[in-house]
């Protein structure tokens, strides 16, 4: 049980620095005004951390709203992730990112899927790492396997986070525990069920939190937060973006975290990891950046 979690409460990483257990996530949300509007209303809110990449293309946005609000930039939590089509050379990759998101530094950077060839551009990470330009590494989308080939090719930074597709219809208990063993912070994606497929219609769902009174996706929400996991879930809407930060008035009893666990089908909606070279590139989605 995470006991005494607050809005603004962090996790540990592995490396020292410290992860808020809730962020906006930002994929699929419109560069420009929309973008803009729905990271300054999360900062206003009390949000402190923000989870974007460089193929959301909306970086742009993401930094002009953190300018614009005047936050120190200290108080905010920045994930980004590196494309495959920057592994030649990562270093360029993390820079332009660094422009469009106006900071000199990304609290978190991801290694976006285990595309092949992931083991090298992760060294590459761990340099940009020792040079402070990234606070912590981490990776995205990997299973087990994936953690075990980044060891036996020499890494020598252990990731910080994983950041996984991961809600109580694929609720990734297997890999949350080998995770937690190696002292890698896992991070929920999609954390409702993902865009067109939450699950805040389950009636299992709606019914516990009519119970709890709370909503469907503040249950489902704080149940992976009691679990140890980081939620980022996405809204461009002020009221959901309020709604999803009403995590840390109410507890789930054993009981019932229990048995939102058996709501599991493993089934996860994003590709398979496993799989991801072979996915055609018109499936990704087309997104462009702000002038
Ligand atoms: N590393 C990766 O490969 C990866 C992959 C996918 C996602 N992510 C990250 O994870 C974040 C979240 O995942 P996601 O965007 O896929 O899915 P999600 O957060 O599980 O769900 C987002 C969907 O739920 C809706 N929604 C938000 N709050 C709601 C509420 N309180 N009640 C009902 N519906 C609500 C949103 O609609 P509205 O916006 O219209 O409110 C949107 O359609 C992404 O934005 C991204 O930052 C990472």
């Amino acid at each position: 049980m995470q006991a005494q979690l607050k809005l603004n409460s962090c996790f540990d990483l592995n490396d020292g620095n410290r992860i808020p257990v809730l962020g906006l996530g930002v994929f699929r949300t419109p560069s420009g005004e929309i973008a803009r509007n729905a990271v300054r209303t999360a900062l206003e809110y009390g949000y402190r951390h923000i989870d974007t990449a460089r193929v959301y293309c909306n970086e742009k946005s993401v930094g002009r709203a953190i300018k614009d609000t005047m936050i120190p930039r200290e108080q905010i939590f920045i994930t980004t992730k590196l494309w495959k089509s920057d592994w030649e050379n990562p270093r360029e990759g993390l820079m332009k990112s660094l422009e469009r998101l106006q900071t000199d530094y990304i609290d978190l950077y991801l290694l976006h899927w285990p595309f092949k060839g992931f083991e090298k551009a992760y060294l590459e990470l761990e340099k940009l790492k020792a040079e402070g330009l990234i606070k912590s590494i981490g990776v995205s989308n990997f299973k087990i396997h994936h953690l075990k080939e980044l060891k036996n090719a020499g890494a020598t930074i252990c990731p910080a986070v994983n950041q996984v597709e991961c809600h109580p219809a694929n609720s990734e208990s297997e890999l949350l525990e080998y995770c937690t063993k190696k002292g890698i912070v896992l991070t929920a994606y999609s954390p409702l069920g993902g865009q067109g497929r939450t699950l805040v219609n389950d009636p299992r769902i709606i019914g516990l939190a009519d119970y709890y009174k709370v909503t469907p996706a503040q249950l489902i929400l704080r149940w992976n937060l009691q679990r140890g996991v980081v939620v980022i879930p996405k809204s461009v809407h002020p009221e959901r973006i309020l709604e999803n930060s009403g995590l840390f008035n109410f507890e789930i009893s054993k009981d019932d975290q229990d048995s939102i666990d058996s709501i599991n089908t493993n089934e996860r909606r994003a590709f398979d990891s496993d799989r991801i070279d072979f996915r055609p590139q018109e499936s990704f989605p087309v997104l462009t950046e702000e002038e």
